[in-house]
């Protein structure tokens, strides 16, 4: 039986209009703890708008998030973070003319020294934490094989280095879940194979998962349960097996 506590994330009867468009017309889905849980659809299903609101990028109109027990969807993504739900995009937001470390550093949250006053109290502390957070960026490059490029710009790496270290940053602030925007578009079959490494990895360490991609090797290969949105609301839900052989969603897809 599916307890309350067993699930991590669960977001109920949410909806958001864009003018006229009704981009998620009461969806819910739930992700439970521990799991890697999938979100497909076809292309304009609503599964980026809905990570939007689980994530708070954007408010609902209606509907309630739930994560780790707590109403989110009143808070910001950066308080979202804090607790421990942390997103990446479908084009990975990686800053160009900073370098690969400065872009993990940026993730880091809350630190001593964006408080003045402790600025001028607490120096050694601030300066303590800085390492300690660079150590930490240094050791996560060194697991995902960016360790090589730390030093040079993050416009210059490839389409698919640029989610890996995307994700790569989600690890610098703890997350109990992380929510992927097609973590395998645009990114070559290697790099892939790594990236499902990784997150199963990540996994197995207790981060729980929720992954919205097109690749279907990707999902059928690393999901243990899979919810279908077609038309911003909910079309089906199941485990792998069951979402392959599931009529109406191939109907869905083939008229894709
Ligand atoms: N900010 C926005 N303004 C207007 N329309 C939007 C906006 N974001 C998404 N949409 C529209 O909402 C629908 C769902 O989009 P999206 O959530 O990106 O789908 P998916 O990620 O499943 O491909 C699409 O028709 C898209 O054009
Ligand atoms: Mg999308």
């Amino acid at each position: 039986m599916t307890t309350s506590s067993s699930i991590i994330l669960n977001a109920k009867e949410l909806y958001k209009s864009f003018g006229g468009l009704k981009a998620v017309n009461n969806a819910h889905i739930q992700v439970k703890k521990g799991s890697i849980t999938g979100l497909i659809g076809p292309n304009g299903a609503g599964k980026t708008t809905l990570f939007n609101l689980l994530s708070s990028f954007i408010r609902p109109d209606q509907g309630e998030v739930i994560f780790d027990g707590e109403p989110i969807h009143q808070l910001s993504p950066h308080q979202i973070a804090l607790q421990g739900c942390v997103r990446t995009f479908q084009v990975a937001r990686v800053l160009s003319r900073l370098t690969v470390l400065e872009n993990m550093l940026l993730a880091t949250q809350k630190q001593t020294g964006e408080d003045l006053i402790k600025v001028w109290l607490q120096q050694a502390q601030i300066k303590k934490e800085e390492q300690e957070n660079r150590e930490k960026a240094l050791s996560i490059l060194e697991s995902v094989g960016l360790i090589d490029k730390c030093y040079d710009y993050g416009g210059a790496l490839s389409g698919g280095q640029r989610k890996l270290l995307e994700m790569a940053r989600t690890l610098m602030t703890r997350p109990k879940l992380i929510l992927l925007d097609e973590p395998a578009a645009g990114v070559n079959p290697t790099l892939i194979g790594q990236i499902c490494e990784h997150i199963t990895n990540w996994n197995r360490q207790g981060i729980s998962f929720l992954i919205i991609e097109h690749n279907m090797d990707v999902i059928m290969s690393l999901c243990d349960h899979i919810w279908v949105l077609a038309e911003g609301t909910n079309l089906a839900d199941g485990t792998p097996q069951e979402i392959q052989h599931n009529a109406i969603v191939l109907e869905a897809y083939l008229g894709d």
